[in-house]
């Protein structure tokens, strides 16, 4: 079965899936995303992916490229048709094609929309969850609009390089005060010795993550100790245990930060029981 993409219109197969050589997400990084986890046949709290997706478009004034309805449809079509059971979708609109320059291009220039599926093995997450993963930390050299999920992911790309080269699986990006903000597509998590879940505040320096979101509800359901609040690399390294969370790898255990050993170098109890519970807090609709 060979893969199918959507984009602009149309469902076409991916291998010849294409855009406008002076589209603007491929000239200017000028466009938005959003990965949803499909899981069992669901697509995973689609609402608030949605709600950030309109959220990300309207900080950059670019349009929804149709009605939430439609693009809902057009989400289930692609998971559909790509028979992607456990997997990801991918959403990405950009400002459009138009005669590159960098200011915006005429208001009727209608924005691109490109959706894709591709199917995951659960048991890989599975098992890298069972021996947990390592960061790198790198300094943070991002813009200070990283709250809009957009297609400018250079420095992302180049810290998580860094994390492979280093056999590490994320990179965590360190504030000018020492603080960890998050990963290069991951939030990141620890639990203090005194089993606090400590988790940097949403209002700067990260992406309000929907997984972190799940977490911090699990959290409150279970009368959990959380503290929003910003840690430190040095704070991880004492941690009883820490994690990162994602749509692409939901929760997931580190085991080492740099060269430091996290707790007894295994995947953490509070950080395991998240993981299982995850799925009856989220969201699951239908694909
Ligand atoms: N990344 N922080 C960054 C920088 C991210 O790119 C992501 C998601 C997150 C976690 O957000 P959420 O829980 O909503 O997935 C945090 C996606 C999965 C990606 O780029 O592939």
């Amino acid at each position: 079965m060979s893969r199918i993409a959507y984009v602009n219109g149309r469902y076409v197969r991916h291998a010849e899936a294409a855009v406008h050589i002076e589209d603007r997400g491929y000239q200017f990084a000028d466009g938005v995303y959003e990965v949803c986890e499909i899981w069992q046949g669901k697509i995973v709290d689609e609402r608030r992916h949605l709600d950030r997706l309109e959220r990300s478009l309207r900080e950059l004034s670019i349009r929804m490229p149709m009605s939430r309805a439609a693009l809902s449809q057009i989400l289930r079509q692609v998971v559909r048709k790509n028979l992607v059971r456990d997997g990801i979708v991918y959403m990405q609109v950009t400002r459009g094609v138009a005669r590159r320059d960098h200011v915006f291009p005429p208001a009727d220039t209608p924005p691109a929309l490109v959706i894709t599926a591709k199917p995951v093995r659960p048991a890989a997450g599975e098992k890298a969850a069972e021996q947990g993963v390592a960061v790198i930390t790198v300094p943070e050299n991002r813009w200070d609009r990283v709250d809009i999920k957009t297609v400018g992911l250079l420095p992302n790309v180049l810290a998580k390089q860094k994390a492979r080269e280093a056999g590490a699986k994320e990179a965590w990006f360190v504030d000018a005060d020492g603080m960890v903000t998050e990963g290069g597509s991951t939030n990141a998590w620890i639990v203090t010795r005194d089993n606090c879940l400590v988790t940097r505040p949403a209002q700067s320096g990260i992406l309000k993550g929907i997984t972190r979101q799940v977490v911090l509800d699990m959290i409150e359901r279970a009368g959990l100790t959380f503290d929003e609040r910003p840690f430190s690399v040095e704070e991880a390294r004492q941690a009883k245990e820490a994690f990162i969370t994602a749509a692409s790898t939901l929760v997931m255990p580190v085991v080492r930060v740099d060269d430091t050993t996290i707790g007894n170098g295994h995947p953490g109890e509070t950080t395991m029981e998240l993981r299982k519970m995850f799925h009856t807090v989220s969201e699951l609709s239908p694909a």
